[in-house]
């Protein structure tokens, strides 16, 4: 539990003692730092529960935690807040918890599986624009989720069956007639891809173009798409071969972004659990035929939006992105059996899952506990504040973007100091931190304008900042040479050096809310406020020159702290720190 915690545990026990109905006790980062570090504002609520003058239960409080010797300058404000400081002894015994291990900074949350789905990438399509924040902001969560203690499973669910895959496989057909998969009396028999991971970039679009100009195309593909969804023996061998192509060429992508999943798994998948999810839904008498297809009602009396059935069946029999949805629910659901299922995919997908997890309920594909919910992604924006495009208006591809960014990284930054052969790698990372971190700073269900121009910065809010302060940390304590692991803070000169501790203490809250919120933005911009704070304590003081041995030792712990904490918070957010900078 965070020390944090712990004295408002402690505190909440006397305060009941004085006979109040009290669940537990909060502190508050004062905004009148003047007053105190902390407000306790629980004699407002104590007052409106009672049926009393908050002041004077206030009072009465304040009478018993003046005992504390951990806690001083205790003051009443207004109608019943009542602000506190903690004590120099109380800040130098912290800092030295914190220096022993960041658990004491970090407050568990109630164990529980979780199963999380993001990235959602789609098979022979290119990554765009659009795919980078699920990306990002999954991870995190992920990251995030484990730190504070839950089990988790993570799955990137990719778009591997539809429309995309009766284009390519048509386009091969134009490209490669004799290919064995095209065969009539195909047999199973293996054959090299003629293709390489370039080239299935362009086959995609290029098939897509000629099925829009030409409605003859167009229906082949329809036929073909069908064909691959009843698994056509060798359409459906050769489309295999291109996802693995595929799903090789996008793993690249999620790992130069530092995304990696449990399972790697698919759409199609789901396919040895759709027939028990069909009778499921024929088990409690949802299915009904509307317009040629089989649907379920999702309705309910209390809706304000509308609320349309959910298609589950083709009038064909074949299945659809749903169906699928609520099979690999199923699958989850038997192999796992997770307490919670989070679905990380941009906001206009929120009605959709609404109409699936009703469907996942009333048909018992999920037990009733089981939670499911859906977190929706804001767009990131360019300057014009509409989505990515490419000089020639289409949609921006990942790859173009994180080339552009890495071009506007290096323009901005000096890497004398890297050795030549690790200047690459280096401005990789920086770049790939950069994006990142303009990515997750904004809260998760906005959308924001990405600027290519200020995203880099060396100053302000930017991964680059972040970055070139912790590896400046790290320097720090390596030019020590000293071992870092058997400092202790014994003194602490003034009120910056206090800043920094009262700054680390903060970390539990913000942890937790970023974990309620589903956000990184809170520790996007409590990294910023740790660093920035740091930063000025390391201006004001030259640390290694310090004369005061004990004050320097004290001083350099510090940075250890806080440079752990930052390793831990971007490490969370999915950033990698390089060597030197
Ligand atoms: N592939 C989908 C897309 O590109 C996202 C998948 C989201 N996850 C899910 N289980 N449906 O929109």
């Amino acid at each position: 539990m965070s020390i944090i915690k712990e004295l408002e545990k402690e505190l909440c026990k006397k305060v009941k003692k004085l006979g109040y109905p009290l669940e537990e006790i909060k502190f508050v980062p004062s905004s009148r730092p003047d007053l105190g570090d902390y407000q306790i504002n629980d004699a407002m609520n104590l007052g409106k529960i009672l049926h009393c003058n908050p002041r004077e239960i206030a009072e009465k409080i304040m009478k018993e935690l003046e005992t504390d010797d951990r806690l001083e300058r205790l003051n009443i404000a207004g109608p019943g807040f009542i602000n506190i400081s903690l004590s120099s002894k109380f800040y130098l015994d912290a800092a030295n918890k914190l220096l022993e291990n960041l658990e004491n900074n970090i407050d568990r949350q109630p164990q529980k599986k979780i199963f999380i789905d993001y990235g959602g990438a789609n098979i022979a399509k290119t990554l765009h624009v659009g795919h980078l924040r699920p990306a990002d902001i999954g991870e995190a969560i992920k990251r995030l989720t484990k730190l504070l203690g839950q089990e988790v499973i993570s799955d990137v669910h990719f778009g591997d069956i539809g429309r995309q895959s009766g284009m390519v496989i048509y386009e091969m057909k134009e490209r490669f007639p004799d290919l064995v998969y095209f065969k009539e009396d195909y047999n199973g028999e293996e054959a090299e891809l003629p293709i390489t991971k370039e080239d299935l970039q362009e086959i995609y679009p290029t098939a897509s173009a000629k099925a829009k100009e030409n409605d003859e195309v167009m229906e082949i593909v329809r036929d073909i798409t069908i064909k691959i969804e009843e698994e056509h023996p060798g359409y459906t061998a050769l489309w295999n071969k291109i996802k693995e192509l595929s799903k090789e060429d996008i793993k690249e992508i999620y790992e130069k972004l530092n995304t990696t999943f449990d399972l790697w798994e698919g759409e199609t998948d789901c396919y040895p659990y759709l027939p028990e999810t069909i009778d499921r839904l024929k088990k409690q008498n949802l299915l009904y035929e509307s317009e040629g297809a089989l649907v379920v009602d999702v309705k309910e009396d209390t809706d304000t939006e509308p609320m349309p059935p959910l298609v589950i069946l083709k009038g064909n029999g074949g299945t659809v992105y749903q169906t699928r949805d609520l099979a690999t629910l199923l699958s989850r659901e038997k192999r796992f059996a997770p307490d919670e299922v989070w679905y990380f995919t941009d906001n206009r997908q929120e009605l959709y899952f609404k109409q699936v997890f009703r469907v996942a309920k009333k048909g018992k594909i999920v037990p009733e506990p089981t939670e499911l919910k859906f977190f929706g992604i804001g767009t990131m924006n360019d300057r014009d504040g509409k989505p990515f495009k490419t000089r020639d208006g289409g949609v921006m591809s990942l790859v173009n973007l994180m080339e552009l960014v890495k071009e506007q990284t290096l323009s901005k930054i000096n890497t004398n100091l890297v050795e030549d052969d690790k200047k690459h790698q280096t401005a990789e990372q920086i770049a790939i931190a950069a994006l990142k971190y303009a990515d997750l700073l904004p809260c998760r269900n906005k959308d924001f304008i990405f600027d290519i121009n200020k995203f880099a910065d060396m100053d302000g809010k930017t991964g680059t900042y972040l970055l070139y302060s912790t590896v400046r940390m790290k320097s720090l304590i390596t030019k020590w040479n000293q071992d870092v692991n058997k400092l202790k803070i014994t003194k602490l000169k003034d009120i910056s050096d206090q800043e920094i501790i009262k700054t680390l203490l903060r970390m539990p809250v913000i942890l937790t809310n970023a974990y309620q919120e589903k956000s990184l933005n809170e520790i996007a911009e409590y990294l910023y406020k740790l660093t920035s704070t740091y930063n000025k304590f390391y201006a004001e003081n030259h640390i290694l020159k310090c004369e005061d041995e004990e004050l320097k030792h004290s001083w350099i712990a510090l940075t250890k702290i806080v440079y752990d904490t930052n390793k831990l918070l971007l490490n969370t957010l999915g950033i990698e720190i390089p060597e030197k900078m």
